[in-house]
């Protein structure tokens, strides 16, 4: 580190705070703990979805070293996207500096420093918020504010003690008698220690009412998968990622007599645990001035069908949607893809070669399936086309594959086929989108 100093002007900022780092010691209480309680304590707390907590020295120390390595390959926090191609409102993720701040600590002994006092009295008031609500910069005090409609699984559900994961849908009617205009969505796990993650779906054919409490690998799934929703995705849910809130002016039109659709993932369980779990709706307060639509690029916009993968093979697809036939500014993304995905991209190409960066994700998660929010509203001109293209790995060497033995696997919402999906939000392109941060 000394020898690098003789390296030049350009990084002499750089250089004179990792030399001040190295000259004082990094302690837990001045430096490490205010970048876990922004970054990990989320989930990481008492009645958090991490599997242990992170909020104080004694339970940080005994997993030094492990923290320095998952944070150092970037596992945690889990933000799959890649920040370098597109910045979210809702993203995570520590610096570059961050990191180093947290190798260094460990490799001085992991000590904790003064400071304690201050972080034993904000424990003490006992008001920390999750950052699952508060960190969100996108909220705009819709946590403060009361629901409009609260809709909840239409009876709780015993999730059986079979150690094993669980898919199941749940038929959920919201009563509307008129068309309302949503401003934010909340969805609020009823049971935190099982609930994985779910996804909300709109039906409108009012035909999906059977559908409720089947399982996620049902046969039976087959008719109500024919059946085209109003909307694929109303939210996506999963652990600290609990709302979305819409930009100023926009909203989203849930139509009367919609039904709502939770796909729910539950962890396994050793013991049968019920759930109920609900979406909280927030409706516009002032007039919407714009609509927000979906583009959902599925299934039929695949340019190299037909979507299966043969046992033992690796396939790349790829989704072709456009070209726009207006200016939009895109609100979010949500790529959606099973087991067997490995990276998955979303972008626009402009009539003048140009390219518009909605996602890149070069390790697809599977737990950790995201509605991503651009920082800044995301302007794509008319005549843009959007492409995606994901990969998938169908062989034995893959660690996630969920056959055994490995078999052909096709298009399916079931957990025992695969997907290609993107939903993308937007609205029509106004003077000055481009500047709008969400
Ligand atoms: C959004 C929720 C969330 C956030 C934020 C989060 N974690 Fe985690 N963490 C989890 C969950 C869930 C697991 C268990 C599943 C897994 O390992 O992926 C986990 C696992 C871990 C593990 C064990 C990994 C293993 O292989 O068993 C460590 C260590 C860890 N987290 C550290 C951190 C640190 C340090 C931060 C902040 C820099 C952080 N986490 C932020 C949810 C979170």
């Amino acid at each position: 580190m000394r020898n690098s100093t003789t390296n030049g002007l350009v990084f002499i900022g750089l250089l004179l705070s990792v030399v001040s780092l190295a000259q004082q010691a990094v302690t837990y209480q001045q430096h490490i703990a205010p970048i876990l309680q922004k970054n990990c304590v989320t989930c990481h707390r008492v009645g958090g979805i991490g599997p242990f907590v992170l909020d104080n020295y004694t339970d940080v120390a005994k997993r030094s070293e492990f923290i320095a390595k998952v944070t150092q390959i970037r596992y945690m926090p889990p933000f799959p996207a890649d920040r370098g191609f597109q910045h979210y409102a809702n993203e995570r993720g520590l610096s570059d500096d961050e990191i180093a701040l947290i190798q260094q600590w460990v490799a001085q002994g992991a000590v904790e420093g003064q400071g304690a006092k201050a972080v034993a009295r904000q424990k003490a008031s006992g008001k920390r918020k999750g950052a699952s609500e508060s960190d969100y910069r996108g909220f705009r005090g819709s946590e403060q504010r009361k629901p409009d409609l609260v809709l909840r699984m239409q009876r709780p559900f015993a999730v059986p003690n079979t150690g094993e994961e669980e898919y199941r849908y749940f038929h959920v009617p919201t009563g509307l008698k008129e068309d309302v205009m949503v401003e934010a969505i909340a969805f609020v796990a009823g049971n935190r220690k099982i609930v994985h993650h779910s996804r909300i779906m709109v039906d409108t054919s009012g035909k999906m009412a059977p559908i409720d409490g089947m399982r996620g690998d049902s046969p039976d799934l087959l008719p109500f998968q024919r059946i085209p929703m109003a909307d694929e995705f109303l939210y996506g849910w999963v652990p600290g990622n609990d709302r979305i809130q819409f930009p100023a002016g926009t909203g989203k039109r849930l139509k009367a007599n919609s039904n709502l659709i939770f796909y729910m993932h539950y962890s396994p369980s050793g013991i049968v645990q019920t759930d109920q779990s609900e979406i909280h709706l927030y409706f516009a307060k002032k007039p919407v001035e714009r609509e927000i639509r979906s583009m959902i690029l599925h299934e039929k916009y695949i340019t190299n069908p037909p979507f299966l993968i043969p046992a033992n093979q690796k396939a790349t697809f790829y989704m072709s949607y456009g070209p726009l036939e207006e200016d939009i500014s895109a609100i979010s993304v949500l790529p959606h893809a099973h087991w067997l995905g490995k990276t998955f991209k979303v972008f626009g190409i402009t009539p003048d070669g140009d390219l518009a960066s909605f996602v890149k994700i070069d390790n697809w998660d599977f737990n950790w399936q995201m509605t991503y929010q651009f920082d800044k509203l995301l302007r794509v001109p008319k005549g843009s086309v959007v492409l995606a293209e994901a990969q998938y790995d169908n062989t034995d060497q893959n660690p996630l594959n969920p056959f055994k033995p490995i078999r052909d696997v096709g298009f399916g919402w079931s957990t025992t086929s695969e997907m290609m999906e993107a939903v993308i939000y937007y609205v029509p392109y106004q003077e000055g989108d481009e500047n709008v941060k969400q």
